[in-house]
């Protein structure tokens, strides 16, 4: 359980109790999502390269938390470059900040929430009137806590509309998920799970299912943990049990996060969704994705120019480091898919739910806009 929460949230304090990310005094503290639920660790990170490092290495994941996390490394790379470069120089500056955030933006590929902030961070830098490098980070360092700030409101936004669509019925229900969508994916509180978080609270839940997410796990290791944290009914299943769960009438509705989401609605999330999707359709299982408007890239018209990311194939070849399949395999190891909107029923946002072709009508409370 954590001590701490993010320290001007104190109008939000309570609302979760797991704080992936700790902005402390002059530095970030993350928790070490490798190490759950073995260990509970807490990384101390205070350069612009460990957070990259950190986003690549998984040691935070899930696409609003690599945002928050991305928009503390710019803020760190300006501090580094007001500890190196000397006297303020707009220009300088502001190339320097352009090597930070490209070296950001090689993290990972998928989750549209890191350019979002990159952008973000960036624009900001630009139009600042500071007149002093000291001003200048300062005002970076604001722009990040605003980020961090805000996508905890924003999620607990998502977990209140989310019950919006939950069926009307004197029984409780039983949600399916996949992957880790909860306050460790985000600054807190989580998209998915955070409609499932809300759906507890509100009496409403019977229990969730989380698929184990071969072949990082993520639901097997962190779901458990957080749902665990606050007494949340959770059953996990191998990613293989969704279908048979379905058929045995188990399962009143899916819902997953995203990483990004193209402007019809086609949605990039954990590998293995997609199947989830057509499982449920075949079911007649509602399917929702719940995410923040920050993950939806309106410059996408659809989801066949999504970047998936590809990782290491030591992740499929290895089961607790030792080898599961004979020398000579050849491995295929990406790790999101894309699902078409015409199987998803709604899409969940802070602004509200709707079918996946609206989501253009809430662009405009997107600000700024996402660009990539
Ligand atoms: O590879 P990960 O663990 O970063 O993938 C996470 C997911 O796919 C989540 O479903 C998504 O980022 C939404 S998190 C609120």
């Amino acid at each position: 359980m954590l001590p701490n929460s993010p320290a001007d949230a104190a109008d939000m304090s309570g609302i979760t109790q797991v704080y992936p990310i700790l902005w402390c005094e002059d530095h970030i503290l993350l928790i070490d999502q490798t190490r759950l639920p073995r260990e509970y660790v807490l990384v101390d990170i205070r350069r612009s390269s460990d957070l990259a490092e950190a986003i690549r290495t998984m040691i935070v994941r899930g696409a609003p938390a690599i945002g928050v996390a991305a928009a503390y490394g710019m803020y760190l790379g300006a501090k580094e470059l007001a500890a190196t470069l000397g006297d303020w120089d707009r220009p300088r500056f502001l190339a320097g900040l352009a090597e930070v955030a490209a070296m950001l933006r090689e993290t990972r590929p998928t989750a549209v929430n890191l350019f979002w902030a990159i952008d973000r961070m960036t624009g900001l830098a630009q139009h600042s009137q500071a007149a002093t490098a000291q001003a200048w980070v300062a005002e970076l360092l604001a722009e990040a806590q605003e980020i961090h700030l805000s996508d905890l409101k924003t999620c607990y936004r998502i977990g209140q509309q989310g019950l919006n669509i939950l069926p009307d019925r004197p029984e409780k229900l039983r949600i399916m998920t996949h992957c880790n969508t909860g306050s460790l994916a985000t600054a807190g509180y989580g998209t998915a799970l955070g409609v499932v978080r809300s759906a507890w609270r509100s009496g409403r839940l019977e229990r969730v299912y989380a698929g184990e997410t071969r072949p990082r796990l993520q639901g097997a290791k962190l779901t458990t943990w957080e749902c665990i944290q606050e007494d949340i009914p959770v059953t996990l299943i191998t990613d293989s049990m969704a279908a048979h769960c379905m058929a045995q009438g188990m399962v009143d509705l899916v819902i997953v996060g995203a990483d990004r989401i193209a402007a019809n609605g086609d949605t990039a999330n954990k590998i293995g969704t997609y199947s989830l999707a057509l499982v449920a359709k075949a079911h007649n299982i509602p399917f929702y994705v719940a995410a923040p408007l920050s993950t939806v890239d309106f410059s996408l018209p659809d989801g066949t120019q999504i970047p998936i990311e590809e990782r290491d194939p030591a992740e499929i070849a290895l089961t607790w480091g030792e080898p599961i399949c004979p020398a000579g395999t050849e491995f295929y190891n990406p790790a999101f898919d894309v699902t078409p909107a015409a199987l998803i029923t709604a899409v969940i946002t802070e602004e509200g739910c709707v079918a996946p072709e609206e989501l253009p009508s809430l662009e405009h409370a997107l600000h700024p806009s996402v660009k990539r």
